[in-house]
């Protein structure tokens, strides 16, 4: 029975046979330990000299790391396994023996891991890292499907910017300049007043000249966007939301976290509600604690890391300055220095997560704020009709996926929670 390494179970005690590549090898003179992967998970094959044919254990003592194979055998149970089943090897066919496969068990540097981006996705950590990856996908798609949401996707190539100017790919689009898109949240605007809820999930874009491990240049981001919802009520999808992903993930990749070695528990305090302070009280906390920081300044990581320690959830901080935030923020009714937003900073120092906010409904004030931020109407026109047919109150945000996938696994820095990241000076593979 030709089978995959996660269906083993259903076939013990029986023969079947698998296509893998060796991961890793440990033999003597008279056993052979197999590691394989096939990319639905990894299981030990055991070779037993004295128990198939000569032929059969001269081939598994040779095997090299990464050679791709057939291999039969019996499905055993087996409770020390990670993977809870272990394999007795009775035959091999090699399909393609592999020589000199760069990444071996040992360490190796970042630089020379990144180099060999392409290959060292196999490897068992990084393996555990896209399926946590592919599991949030899933349970975003989940959350939203069942909450009534539309997906809607926006474009990538766009004449306007909505996240300041100072970040843009520019590229031609014949005659025209063209940027790729930094968010695609303007469009998800449109897209709400046409369908409600909407939700998009896609790429965008940020020339980020700094490098630290919490930026890509090219990242993956969930934007919702709700017609007739206050921030408030936004605030509260965003933490069931992000409830969801986290019991998903517990509940889905246990193994991977495993591999990953997640400290569980932290993960299962992840339930709303989450605790929310202003951007006011923030400064307050900051200061007394010794930060030289000042009201009307911007956070940075070890600001949001020092709030972050301070709470075992994500915490919400709402209500920032105006002058700090996108041009399209609704200004706080008594207060309109600052803005009916909130950033979600992740605990154990993952950073901000989501950004999100209520947005200006009234079309004088963007008006206003197109002047104040030197955007020309002709570009902007069409998302200022949003306010002149029928304006609504609406609110959504933006959650980045790959800050959000290093959260959930642990992993230090996000250049190991997408396949092939895109870093300051680096394009390859
Ligand atoms: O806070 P940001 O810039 O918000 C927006 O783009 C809004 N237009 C979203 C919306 O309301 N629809 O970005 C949202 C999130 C951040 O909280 C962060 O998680 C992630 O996107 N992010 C990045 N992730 C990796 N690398 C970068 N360079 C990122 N920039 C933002
Ligand atoms: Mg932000």
């Amino acid at each position: 029975m030709k089978t995959t390494i996660s269906e083993v179970g259903k076939y013990v005690d029986q023969t079947v046979t698998i296509g893998a590549w060796l991961a890793n090898k440990r033999s003597s003179g008279k056993i052979a330990f197999l590691q394989l992967r096939d990319g639905t998970g990894f299981i030990q094959g055991v070779v037993v000299k004295a128990e198939v044919d000569e032929e059969v254990f001269k081939q598994a003592k040779e095997l090299t790391q990464e050679s791709s194979l057939y291999v039969t055998g019996v499905v055993r149970k087996d409770e020390r396994s990670p993977s809870g089943y272990e394999l007795t090897v009775t035959s091999l066919e090699i399909i393609h023996a592999a020589t000199d496969y760069p990444i071996t068990p040992k360490e190796h540097g970042t630089e020379f891991l990144m180099d060999h981006r392409h290959l060292w996705l196999r490897s068992r950590r990084q393996h555990a890292v896209m399926k946590v990856r592919n599991e949030i996908i899933r349970a975003t798609y989940e959350f939203f499907n069942e909450n009534g949401f539309a997906k809607v996707d926006p474009p990538i190539l766009t004449g306007n910017s909505a996240e300041g100017t100072t970040n843009l790919f520019h590229t031609k689009y014949f005659d025209e300049e063209a940027f790729l898109s930094q968010s695609g949240q303007l469009y998800m605007e449109a897209a709400a007043m046409a369908l409600g809820k909407v939700f998009s999930f896609g790429p965008t874009f940020r020339a980020e000249k700094s490098k630290t491990r919490r930026h890509l240049i090219e990242f993956w981001m969930i934007e919702p966007e709700m017609a007739f919802m206050d921030h408030d009520e936004s605030l509260e999808v965003q933490e069931k939301y992000v409830s969801h992903i986290a019991q998903s993930v517990l509940k889905n990749c246990q193994q991977e976290l495993k591999a990953l070695e997640r400290d569980t528990s932290k993960l299962e305090k992840v339930q709303a509600p989450f605790p929310r302070i202003s951007y006011d009280e923030a400064i307050e906390m900051l200061q007394k604690d010794g930060h030289e920081i000042k009201w009307g300044e911007d956070f940075g990581a070890p600001h949001e890391t020092a709030i972050a320690e301070k709470y075992d959830k994500p915490v919400f901080i709402t209500n920032y300055p105006a002058e700090i935030k996108a041009f399209y923020m609704k200004p706080h009714p008594e207060r309109p220095e600052v803005v009916l937003c909130a950033d979600l900073i992740a605990p154990e120092g993952y950073g901000e997560i989501i950004g999100g906010s209520q947005r200006i409904d009234d079309e004088e004030l963007l008006k206003q704020r197109y002047d104040e931020h030197n955007l020309s109407l002709d570009a902007y026109q069409w998302y200022l009709d949003l306010r002149k047919y029928g304006s609504v109150p609406h609110s959504g945000f933006g959650l980045g996926l790959e800050r959000t996938v290093a959260w959930m696994c642990g992993v230090e820095h996000v250049r190991e929670t997408i396949p092939f990241p895109r870093l300051l000076n680096r394009l390859y593979p």
